[in-house]
């Protein structure tokens, strides 16, 4: 059930009574601030902003609005590239900015206990701090929380080695669409008493509850590192060189992207290390601790190089050179972001890859000859996005509708391969007419009874995901 934007300014003031600290903004600044992420594409109309200090106010907001039947939109870097963090109806947006604490190290069971409104860096550097590291990395990490990561499952560049937030969740801690804290697994290694409340709750893009705590697992830090970017002259050759990267190299990112790509970052100032240009490019980061993996990673390349699956490659000599490298794959979204770009993210086996590209190619080619279609992507995690560039001049409302229908499309084709329409950004607004595609009925009934147990009045981000 949705809510319609009926509140009125004397529920706001009975919030403000009963949590006289607590923070409150209604100013058109704010709503709009906060009403948004990254899509831009609806119309931000929040009731109003709580920026609660602790769980005990995220309870009593969750009541609050229980009684007054006030939708609730969580909202951490709001970096989302999928409607998630949207608030266009009347709901109070609770933002958790000031809850962005580290609050405890167990060097035992190396772990960090976090607040959500931590930005992901910050947990980063928080973990090194103890000598040990936190691996989900992708390049929002200064703008995103660590509660919208575990929203959406965050993957980024470093899933093929150290696998999405999920894996690196100890405990949670929750509150229901009921007001109910649930303190969830403990930091518990290992827990075999019944369902693993956690994991519904990963992903669950802040319908099911609000994360008011979280306890990560941390780890050692990996041997030194290099990046080698690669120009390959055709598509079949990125899985060719993926195979032989992966059978001689220890890898922690195996990443692509495109001509098209690599045109707009160099336009948005990185640097293009090759003299020609060349279809495709992977940048891939491998242990290089002693000579005998360096030595390894150049008989790759003349392997590859022999093979005919590569034009060209470089390999980063210092951590300027890698960082540099790094910038042609992790400055695509930026490039890209001023041209309001249709965004994809999509999965397959990685077993699929190559027939599944070749079908993408086809549709992407047959539905937009005239656009500027960008691809890049995690690879070698079986995740591609391919953004649809808005040509200059085109309403948004002809551009997202011609989209749409390609989406349509890639949908059936997405059900046919066994894929999924969100890889790693979440399903939010942007996605939820093609959740079909990739759940099945049966599934998506399961969904729906599981929130309607966790938040009976359909309170807890409406809209997104489904409709409830
Ligand atoms: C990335 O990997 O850079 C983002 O997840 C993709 C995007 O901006 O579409
Ligand atoms: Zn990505």
């Amino acid at each position: 059930m949705a809510y319609l934007p009926t509140m009125t300014d004397a529920r706001l003031a009975d919030l403000a009574a009963r949590l006289p600290a607590l923070t409150l903004r209604t100013d058109a600044a704010d709503l709009e601030h906060y009403g948004r992420d990254w899509t831009r594409r609806w119309t931000p109309a929040p009731l109003a902003i709580a920026l609660p200090s602790n769980a005990d106010e995220v309870v009593a907001i969750v009541r609050w609005a229980r009684e007054h039947r006030v939708a609730i939109v969580p909202s951490g870097g709001r970096t989302g590239l999928s409607g998630g963090a949207v608030a266009a109806n009347g709901e109070i947006v609770v933002s958790f900015e000031r809850m962005n604490k580290v609050l405890a190290f167990d060097a035992a069971d190396r772990t960090l206990t976090v607040q959500p409104g931590l930005p992901l860096e910050a947990l980063q550097r928080a973990a090194r701090e103890h000598g040990l590291i936190y691996p989900v990395d992708f390049a929002a990490r200064g703008s995103c929380a660590i509660g919208g990561n575990i929203a959406t499952n965050a993957g980024g560049i470093r899933v093929i080695r150290y696998g999405n937030t999920r894996e690196w969740i100890a405990g949670l801690k929750v509150v229901t669409g009921t007001g109910e804290l649930l303190d969830l697994n403990r930091g518990l290694v290992k827990n075999s008493s019944g369902y693993d409340l956690r994991h519904l709750v990963i992903g669950s893009e802040g319908t099911l509850g609000l994360v008011v705590e979280a306890t990560v697992r941390l780890t050692d830090p990996p041997p030194a590192s290099n990046v080698m970017v690669f120009a390959l002259p055709a598509m079949d050759a990125l899985m060719q060189v993926f195979e032989a990267c992966r059978r001689r190299l220890v890898l922690s990112a195996f990443e692509f992207f495109t001509d098209r790509a690599l045109r707009h970052v160099v336009a948005h100032g990185a640097q293009d290390p090759f003299a020609q240009v060349s279809p495709f490019y992977v940048v891939t980061e491998f242990d290089a601790a002693d000579e005998a993996q360096q030595t390894a990673a150049l008989e790759v390349f003349e392997y590859c190089a022999e093979q005919g699956w590569v034009d060209d490659g470089v390999i980063s000599q210092s951590d300027a050179q890698a960082a540099a490298l790094w910038r042609l794959r992790e400055g695509i979204t930026e490039s890209l972001a001023p041209h309001r770009p249709y965004k994809n993210d999509i999965s397959v086996r990685i077993g699929a890859i190559p027939a599944f590209m070749r079908e993408m190619e086809a549709l992407f080619s047959r539905e937009y000859p005239h656009f500027d279609v960008v691809w890049f992507g995690h690879i070698g995690d079986g995740n591609l996005h391919i953004n649809v560039v808005r040509p200059a001049g085109m309403a948004d409302d002809a551009f997202v509708t011609q989209c749409e229908h390609v989406t349509a499309a890639l949908s059936d084709t997405l059900a046919r391969f066994g894929g999924s329409i969100s890889a790693e950004h979440g399903i939010g607004l942007v996605k939820k007419k093609y959740l079909e595609g990739t759940r099945s009925a049966a599934e998506i009934a399961i969904m729906r009874g599981i929130k309607g147990v966790l938040d009976p009045d359909g309170l807890l981000n409406p809209g997104k995901v489904f409709e409830s």
